[in-house]
């Protein structure tokens, strides 16, 4: 049988934050199935990028679900506020709070869908104790903090470690990979287990009548 195509989540940190509102409706008339927010506070990780406010500026525009990363830290008191700006996947980084089940548990009970996000150096072992409060597990495949940056081929065993914990549940959790995706490394990725990615640099390059073009790149 076939894999199916991955979900495509284009990062709008690639995006021309100057027209972000039809940089984010180019990307879903381009066919992008999920809308990948990067939110960074310049403390969690050496980068200050966008808050609640331009989230909730950018959801009356486009239908598709928002893919929320939060690099901050603490994470807990933004959780609400994100939530209310339209968010439906909210995944946060273990080593961004001391309760990261109670974290995943108040995500879910405001509405959202809870995921966690690996850094290159964090062991899948993290979560072996909470899959059931896992909606979403993502796989940084760069340090995070910055867009362009180059895909560190050592994590793809820790994408099929997560992959054999996911199939253990009989959940549909997605497995998604974040930096340095291409379609190059898409293939890897998806061979490894992954059925989503986020892309930057990939998706944006070339201007809008590149996007479409870009995206089923990146599908294979
Ligand atoms: C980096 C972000 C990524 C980034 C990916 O911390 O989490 O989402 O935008 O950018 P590319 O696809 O350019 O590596
Ligand atoms: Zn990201």
């Amino acid at each position: 049988m076939a894999t199916p195509a991955p979900i495509i989540a284009p990062s709008i940190l690639a995006a021309d934050f100057a027209r972000l509102g039809e940089e984010a409706r180019a990307v879903e008339a381009a066919g992008a199935d999920w809308l990948h927010i990067d939110v960074m506070d310049g403390h969690f990780v050496p980068n200050i990028t966008i808050g609640p406010d331009v989230a909730k500026a950018l959801r009356p525009l486009v239908k598709i679900p928002f893919d929320v990363h939060l690099m901050i830290a603490p994470v807990d008191p933004y959780l609400e506020a994100f939530r209310a700006a339209g968010a439906d996947y909210i995944s946060v980084h273990p080593e961004a709070g001391p309760h990261l089940n109670r974290t995943l548990k108040r995500i879910r009970e405001l509405g959202a869908k809870a995921g966690v996000v690996f850094n290159p150096s964090t062991d899948p072992s993290v979560i072996q104790w909470m899959m059931d409060e896992v909606d979403l597990i993502l796989v940084m495949s760069i340090n995070p903090g910055f867009g362009g940056q180059t895909f560190m081929h050592s994590q793809l065993k820790k994408i099929e470690r997560l992959r054999a914990m996911i199939d253990e549940t009989g959940r549909d959790i997605p497995l998604e990979v974040d930096g340095g995706v291409t379609p190059e490394t898409a293939r890897l990725c998806v061979a490894a287990g992954a059925t989503a990615l986020v892309a930057g640099t990939a998706v944006f390059r070339g201007g809008a009548e590149r996007y479409a073009a870009n995206i089923a790149a990146l599908r294979g």
